[in-house]
């Protein structure tokens, strides 16, 4: 047995089997209302809604617990504007340059192009950033374990928060995305992971009219 510290399983719930099926199907129903939105109103959110799915998003399981992720939360019109301009500056060139014909093919029925005005309507943006390593007081480095997995896990969590607050997010990843190193003063130990837009919709927003596959498409069952 190892010499560290435990305590008990208190906080497992478990549930008889129907009431099992009808939380999973709910909370699957609920999930399937999520679309990736790219019109956004500029109505407020309160900051302790944020704050609330940023403790959900830190629930996530990380590589030997070092939760190597940081969210830098940006709400002021200054930074969203300088945010908007070197976003559309990356993606000028990655449409006009950058990206592969295969790419721009996969991006056609979205509608996407390097207009980026959502950066500065909706109220909040979340820069994730992948830390690379911890540094310690004195300077020295601590390894991280599965960085990359560990953030995709708490950002997944963070955008399913999110939605079932009733907010909408987009996820987006302007390409390169170094620049935001350097407007928001993250040091290079941090790699940017994503950018997640959150608001509400704007009224009239619309969406791609695309499908998400049938189960067995992505899934197989080995049972002997
Ligand atoms: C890693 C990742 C990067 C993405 N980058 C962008 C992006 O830069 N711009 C954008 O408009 N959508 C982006 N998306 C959103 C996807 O296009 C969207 O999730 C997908 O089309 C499915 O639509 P849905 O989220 O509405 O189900 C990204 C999604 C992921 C997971």
């Amino acid at each position: 047995m190892s010499d560290f510290p435990t305590i008990p399983l208190q906080q497992y719930h478990e549930y008889p089997l129907e009431e099992m099926r009808r939380r999973l199907k709910d909370f699957y129903d609920d999930l399937n209302r999520r679309r990736t939105v790219r019109e956004f109103s500029d109505r407020p959110v309160p900051r302790d809604l944020i704050e609330t799915a940023l403790q959900a998003a830190n629930t996530a399981p990380s590589g030997a617990n070092l939760q190597p992720w940081h969210f830098a939360v940006v709400s002021g019109p200054q930074t969203k504007q300088k945010i908007r301009a070197a976003a559309e500056d990356e993606e000028r060139e990655f449409y006009a340059h950058r990206a592969s014909d295969e790419w721009l093919e996969a991006l056609a029925p979205l509608g996407t192009d390097e207009h980026k005005p959502f950066l500065e309507t909706a109220p909040y943006l979340i820069a994730v950033f992948l830390k690379k390593f911890g540094e310690l007081e004195d300077g020295r480095k601590v390894k991280h374990y599965y960085p990359a997995e560990s953030t995709g896990l708490a950002t997944g969590m963070l955008i399913t928060a999110l939605h079932h607050a009733g907010l909408a997010t987009l996820t987006h990843t302007p390409s390169p995305m170094k620049f935001l190193n350097e407007i928001l003063g993250r040091p290079k130990s941090e790699r940017p992971f994503l950018l997640l837009v959150v608001g509400y919709p704007a009224e009239d927003a619309r969406v791609p009219d695309i499908a998400r596959k049938p189960l067995e498409e992505y899934t197989s069952f080995i049972e002997d």
